[in-house]
């Protein structure tokens, strides 16, 4: 394992490696990129689903991370597409100028401007990327794009305030388990990563949530279902595990089962589910925790690596953290688990990914437009 020592290192080294690579966009002001001396200042932008985030990062450091969350979706049990992005549309200033205020730096003082790229809801990428845009504009610095799933797994290697971090070694594999992805990921360089397994259908995100969504609770559902399960019987209620050959997930049919098990138990008692919450949501999470910790197992064995991370807001769940935790102390992994502040989406996510790609030289041209599916195979 590394300290951030090794880290801060590491980035220097990097700057001076990097000695000036050719930049396309000759004409910013790059002036800091290859002196490792000079701090680095990153305003990143994340508007890929429901939550209007904005961060300033100094190097990998964290110095303001402000999420706006959007109330008007919990009515509908599900994200509506166009009230998100007018949502976007009415946070995405005050949400930047809290970001400005809270890390107390002047917008003169940046040295780019990262934003979400996709993949995501395009009506909702389309309000980050164009404040983006508009913003590396105006102060005549670089853009840079960043793919929210490679955003999600960098998450950690930052910096949080003045505590010191343990970061992953090379390669490590990282589980991201989000609303809308679940993947496994062979990461070999901060920017480099081959994704060794991913689900099928659902992603086990949206396991969680139709579950809570067939219990008749809010959206989103992962976090209820978690809290309920922490009085209920895992044991209680058994459900099938999917047969999918390789390190590939599937959830529909779990899904699937779920809601035919709770429509014929209601026919029978119609109370069922609110007489059996606690051992439903128990029962559900244990089975999707298993289906993922399985696949990690499979695929740490495959590829002999040790450094094993979970990312992305699944990884929030209390059993997924302390399967993960036995698993690795079973297996002799080293287990990296993210903070709770990273693990649903944020921009400190997306600044890190924007400083690295900063560190390379990576820029982004201003006709770049969002896209809907990831850009990492
Ligand atoms: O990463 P994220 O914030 O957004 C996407 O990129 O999709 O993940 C959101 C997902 C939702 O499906 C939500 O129900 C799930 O993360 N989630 C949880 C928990 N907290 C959030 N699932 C299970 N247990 C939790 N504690
Ligand atoms: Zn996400």
């Amino acid at each position: 394992m590394q300290t951030d020592k090794s880290i801060t290192q590491r980035l220097c080294d990097a700057k001076i490696r990097n000695n000036l690579p050719t930049n396309e966009c000759g004409k910013l002001s790059t002036n800091n990129l290859h002196n490792p001396d000079m701090k680095t200042y990153i305003l990143s932008i994340e508007s890929s689903c429901d939550d209007t985030s904005a961060a300033i990062l100094e190097d990998n450091k964290i110095l303001a991370n402000i999420i706006a969350n959007q109330d008007v979706h919990k009515r509908y049990g599900g994200v509506v597409p166009e009230l998100a992005s007018r949502a976007h549309q009415q946070n995405i200033i005050p949400v930047v100028d809290a970001a400005l205020k809270t890390a107390g730096i002047d917008k003169a003082k940046l040295n780019a401007v990262a934003f979400t790229r996709g993949p995501g809801l395009l009506g909702s990428l389309l309000v980050g990327t164009s404040f983006a845009k508009a913003f590396a504009l105006g102060l005549n610095i670089p853009l840079i794009e960043v793919d929210h799933l490679q955003a999600h797994i960098l998450a950690h290697f930052i910096q949080n305030a003045d505590e010191n971090i343990i970061i992953p070694s090379l390669p490590f594999l990282c589980l991201t388990v989000s609303g809308g992805h679940t993947q496994i990921t062979l990461v070999k360089d901060y920017l480099e990563m081959d994704i060794i397994g991913k689900t099928i259908d659902d992603a086990a995100g949206e396991a969680f949530d139709k579950a809570a969504k067939i219990m008749g609770l809010t959206y989103p559902g992962g976090p209820v279902i978690d809290k309920l399960a922490k009085d209920g019987n895992p044991d209680r209620f058994s459900f099938p595990k999917p047969k999918i050959k390789g390190l590939d997930f599937s959830f529909s049919g779990l899904k699937t089962s779920f809601l035919y098990f709770v429509r014929d138990n209601l026919k029978k008692n119609p109370d069922f589910i609110e007489q059996n919450k606690y051992d439903l949501a128990a029962s559900i999470q244990k089975t999707i925790v298993e289906i993922l910790i399985d696949k990690l197992a499979t695929a740490a064995e495959q590829t002999g690596v040790k450094d094993v991370a979970i990312a992305g807001g699944v990884s929030a769940n209390s059993l997924v953290r302390t399967r993960l935790t036995e698993e690795g102390e079973k297996r002799g992994w080293n287990v990296f688990i993210p903070d709770f502040q990273f693990t649903t989406d944020n921009a400190a996510m997306i600044g890190i990914v924007g400083y690295f790609k900063y560190l390379k030289g990576e820029f982004t041209d201003q006709g770049a437009v969002p896209y809907a599916r990831s850009s990492i195979k």
